[in-house]
């Protein structure tokens, strides 16, 4: 159930070229898009998020009230980056229920990411989170593939975290463009059986691995080009596939329908804030 946290970073850490592991304790809760704290003054997201909250209505405003409760993965969480009016999206990479910290794998894009990376540990930034719709859960004992390109492992970490357990059998494969951006390699070893590809194509390792096994889902998170050739290789195998897409977004919470993506259905279209970021593939089109 989203809230909008006041959370202070904990630990910052460059990781590859131009990503950062950046880890904020959640401290207090606000209920979302409540009138500004007159200690921290009024902030220019405030005006925003109240007039998103009236085009919702109050009834349709997910957990307000509720006692918060752990992120799942493939749920994302709404950033108030410095600098940057509107909030980034971002995948949870991790959370520990016992200290209330949330992990994010923040690759440097643009402004936003840029001054979140510059952010030092002590400081507090607001994060709504959690947010969208998690992968789905998977019965115990089953055999779960993970497919990620570039800082699509980010969610797919925490995905492996909680299927160590209790999938029969856990596979990652993990593509990257070239060395300086490979990371989680290690963590991700650890939790599973694990391929990797750098500067090449990752779906070719998976295409060839189906040769000879086939997984009860695989779950994939990175850039489109890598998910549509891998919706045609588990189309073609008959592997239910679940995808993490990535939209621009403006308010993260379905009201202004910036994240649309293309879709199968009457609409032709899906909010990718609100209806995914996961999605099984065959319900969204993949370009
Ligand atoms: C559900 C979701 C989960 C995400 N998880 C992560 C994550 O775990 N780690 C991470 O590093 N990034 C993640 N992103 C992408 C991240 O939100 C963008 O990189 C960030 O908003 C860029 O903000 P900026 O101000 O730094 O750059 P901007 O100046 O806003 O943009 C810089 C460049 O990045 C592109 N860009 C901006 N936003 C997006 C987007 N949403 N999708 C694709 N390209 C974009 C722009 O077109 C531009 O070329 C996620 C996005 C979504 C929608
Ligand atoms: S970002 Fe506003 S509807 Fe998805």
């Amino acid at each position: 159930m989203p809230r909008d946290y006041s959370a202070r970073l904990v630990f910052n850490e460059c990781i590859a070229e131009d990503i950062v592991e950046l880890c904020f304790e959640l401290t207090e809760a606000e209920p979302w898009g409540s009138a500004p704290n007159p200690a921290r003054g009024p902030s220019p997201l405030d005006p925003f998020y109240k007039k998103i909250k009236r085009v919702q209505g109050a009834c349709s405003l997910p957990g307000f009230g509720a006692e918060p409760q752990g992120p799942n993965p493939g749920q994302f969480a709404h950033l108030a980056a410095p600098g940057v009016f509107l909030r980034r999206p971002v995948s949870i990479a991790g959370f520990r229920q016992d200290e209330n910290i949330v992990r994010f794998i923040v690759g440097i894009a643009g402004e936003g990411t840029r001054n979140l990376a510059a952010k030092r540990p002590g400081e507090t930034i607001k994060i709504l989170l959690p947010l969208g719709n998690p992968f789905p859960s998977i019965p115990s004992g089953r055999n779960i593939w993970l497919v990620s390109g570039g800082l699509g492992v980010a969610p797919l970490l925490y995905l492996a975290k909680t299927l160590s357990g209790t999938a029969r059998e856990l596979r990652a494969f993990m593509g990257f463009s070239d060395e300086r951006s490979v990371f989680g390699v290690e963590e991700m070893r650890e939790l599973s059986e694990m391929t990797l590809d750098v500067g090449g194509f990752i779906t070719d390792k998976v295409s060839g691995a189906l040769a000879s096994a086939r997984p009860d889902a695989v779950f994939s998170c990175g850039p489109l080009p890598m998910m549509g050739a891998l919706k045609k290789i588990c189309a073609a195998r008959g592997v239910p596939l679940y995808v993490s897409l990535e939209e621009r977004m403006g308010c993260g919470v379905g009201a202004c329908l910036v994240c649309a993506c293309a879709a199968r259905g009457a609409a032709g279209y899906k909010r990718v804030c609100r209806d995914g970021p996961v999605f099984d593939a065959e319900e969204v089109v993949i370009s």
